[in-house]
C-alpha cells in the first residue's frame, strides 16, 4: 500500500490532497500544527490515518515528522509539502524575525522533509516522489506579497536542485503551483476585495482545493514517472498574462474589459 505523508493536511489544499490520496487507497500520515483541524481531516478520509501535530518551522521538526511517519507506519513513498503561510507583509516592513519565520515554514521545512525522506529512501534503496506546493507568486509578486513570493521562488529552485541530485536514486521532486484558491483559512486570511481582484482567470471559474489535489496525485504517481524538476501550474490560466488589460488598439471610450468579466469569474 502506498504510504503518503502530507504536511499542512489540516488546511484547505493539504486536506484535499489527503482526501484524494485516500480515495486511491493510500495509507496516510498527516502533519500540521493545528491538532483539532488535523483530526477533522483524518475523520473525513474514511480510512485510518496517522496524525502528527508539529510546528514545522522549528529546526528539528521536519526531520522528526518524516522519521516518525517512516518508523510508525512503514516507508514513505510520497511526500507532499503543503504547509505554508501567505501573510501580507510589505518589503519595507520586513524584519529579521518575520522573514526568518516565513522562510522557515515555506522553504526550510519542505527542504528538510525532502532531505530526510531522501536519506531514508536511499538507505533502503527505495524510489520516492516529492511534490512541493509552490504558488503563482513565485513568478509574479503583488503588493504585500514580496516575502511570500521570494520564499516560493526559492522553493521552486530547491525543487529543481533536489530533482537534479536525487534522480539517480529514483526519487522524483516536482512542484504544483496553484493559482488563487479560496480556502477560508484562519491562519491565512484573505480579504474579499483581494479574492475578487485575483480571482479572474481565462477559464472563468474559481479554483478549488480538489483541482490542486488531482494535479498532485497525478504528478506524484506512476503516470508521471518520467517527470522530475517540473513546476506544474494549476491556475485556470491566470499566469498566462494580464487578462484585465485593455486591447492595445481599444478606444478610450470602449467598455472596460474587466467589467465584461464581472459574473464570469465565479
Ligand atoms: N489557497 C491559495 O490560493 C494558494 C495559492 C497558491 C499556493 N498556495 C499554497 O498552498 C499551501 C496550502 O495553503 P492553503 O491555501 O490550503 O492554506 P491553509 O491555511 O488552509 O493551509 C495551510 C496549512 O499549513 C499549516 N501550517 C502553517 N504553518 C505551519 C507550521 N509552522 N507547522 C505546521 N503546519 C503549518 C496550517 O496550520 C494550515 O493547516 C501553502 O503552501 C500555500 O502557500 C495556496
Amino acid at each position: 500500500m502506498t504510504h503518503v505523508l502530507v504536511t499542512g493536511a489540516a488546511g484547505g489544499i493539504g486536506g484535499a490532497i489527503a482526501e484524494a490520496f485516500a480515495a486511491q487507497g493510500a495509507l496516510l500520515t498527516l502533519a500540521d500544527r493545528q491538532p483539532a483541524a488535523l483530526e477533522r481531516t483524518a475523520a473525513r478520509l474514511g480510512r485510518r490515518a496517522a496524525v502528527r501535530t508539529a510546528d514545522l518551522a522549528l529546526p528539528d521538526s521536519p526531520a522528526a515528522v518524516v522519521e516518525a511517519a517512516w518508523s510508525g507506519h512503514g516507508p514513505v513513498d510520497i511526500l507532499v509539502n503543503a504547509a505554508g503561510l501567505y501573510p501580507s507583509l510589505d518589503m519595507a516592513d520586513v524584519d529579521a524575525a518575520s522573514w526568518d519565520r516565513l522562510f522557515a515554514i515555506n522553504l526550510r521545512a519542505p527542504v528538510l522533509t525532502t532531505a530526510t525522506f531522501a536519506r531514508l529512501a536511499m538507505k533502503e534503496g527505495r524510489p520516492g516522489s516529492v511534490v512541493n506546493i509552490s504558488s503563482g507568486a513565485a513568478q509574479r509578486s503583488r503588493p504585500g506579497g514580496g516575502p511570500y513570493a521570494s520564499s516560493k521562488a526559492a522553493l521552486e529552485m530547491a525543487t529543481r536542485a533536489a530533482a537534479l541530485e536525487l534522480g539517480a536514486h529514483h526519487i522524483r521532486v516536482n512542484a504544483v503551483s496553484p493559482g488563487f484558491v479560496p480556502v477560508a483559512s484562519d491562519c491565512n486570511p484573505v480579504s474579499a476585495r483581494y479574492a475578487k481582484a485575483i480571482g479572474t482567470n481565462p477559464l472563468g471559474r474559481s479554483g478549488t482545493p480538489e483541482d490542486i489535489a488531482r494535479a498532485v496525485t497525478w504528478l506524484a504517481g506512476p503516470d508521471a514517472s518520467w517527470i522530475t524538476g517540473e513546476v506544474l501550474r494549476v491556475d485556470g490560466g491566470s499566469s498566462t498574462g494580464a487578462l484585465h488589460l485593455p486591447r492595445i488598439w481599444q478606444l478610450d471610450d470602449a467598455p472596460d474589459p474587466a467589467a465584461a468579466l464581472e459574473g464570469h469569474t465565479r
